[in-house]
């Protein structure tokens, strides 16, 4: 390519600068900054969590707080770099409720976790192709693997997915935040042994077959 970018690359690019501006749901008018995702788009590896919160909104980048520090020393434990991957959410805007004068993060609701997913996370992941998905969260396993997903009986396991070869989903940086002492522990250690199993899944995907013919 002439000016060095991957034809992923600048699809991406163009879908994000669409994104800049969206205004299909509600979360628009409390957000500072749309926060589309980042990465790399020709990684076999896509990370998808729940949705901004205050340091995400505030940058514009994808887990980049306390979730987010977490979650790169997670990936660094299992040889992986946030630049080797391509990071996203489920909502693109920071989905809060006030409380006591002071605005908290929330989850966000199905219309606009269904709205986001139209939108901006199916022609995002249609343009990756990606052959697994890691999910961070209930939220993003509903939304990628199926709803009603069972986090705690059903985490570390691989489903067929339409949006890439395998998925699976491991429990959210944020909520591993809340748990202490050995608790605390068991769950940091689960999301490596997810990402670690996300990862060498990704060595088996690429020794199969093409799924499609062209
Ligand atoms: N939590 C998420 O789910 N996504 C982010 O980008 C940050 C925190």
């Amino acid at each position: 390519m002439a000016d060095g970018s991957s034809d992923k690359e600048r699809e991406i690019a163009a879908l994000a600068e669409k994104a800049s501006v969206c205004v299909a749901c509600d979360l628009c008018e409390s957000r500072t900054n749309v926060v589309f995702g980042e990465g790399n788009p020709n990684s076999p590896l896509v990370l998808v969590g729940e949705g901004p919160g205050e340091t995400e909104d505030r940058t514009g980048r994808p887990f980049v707080g306390r979730a987010g520090q977490l979650l790169d020393e997670c990936l660094r434990e299992c040889g992986i770099l946030r630049r080797h991957i391509f990071i996203t959410n489920v909502v693109r805007c920071r989905p809060t409720l006030e409380e006591g004068g002071r605005l908290k993060n929330r989850p966000p609701r199905t219309d606009e976790a269904s709205t986001c997913l139209s939108l901006w996370l199916e022609p995002t992941l249609s343009v990756i192709q990606p052959l697994v998905i890691l999910c961070l969260g209930s939220p993003a396993a509903n939304a990628i693997i199926k709803k009603g997903f069972r986090m705690m009986q059903e985490r570390g396991q691989f489903f067929d997915s339409k949006y890439a070869h395998y998925a699976i989903a491991g429990l959210h940086p944020a909520y591993i935040l809340r748990q202490q002492g050995e608790a605390y522990d068991a769950a940091r250690a689960s999301l490596i042994a997810d990402i670690e199993a996300a990862r060498k899944k990704v060595i088996e995907a690429k020794k199969e077959p093409p799924r499609t013919l062209f």
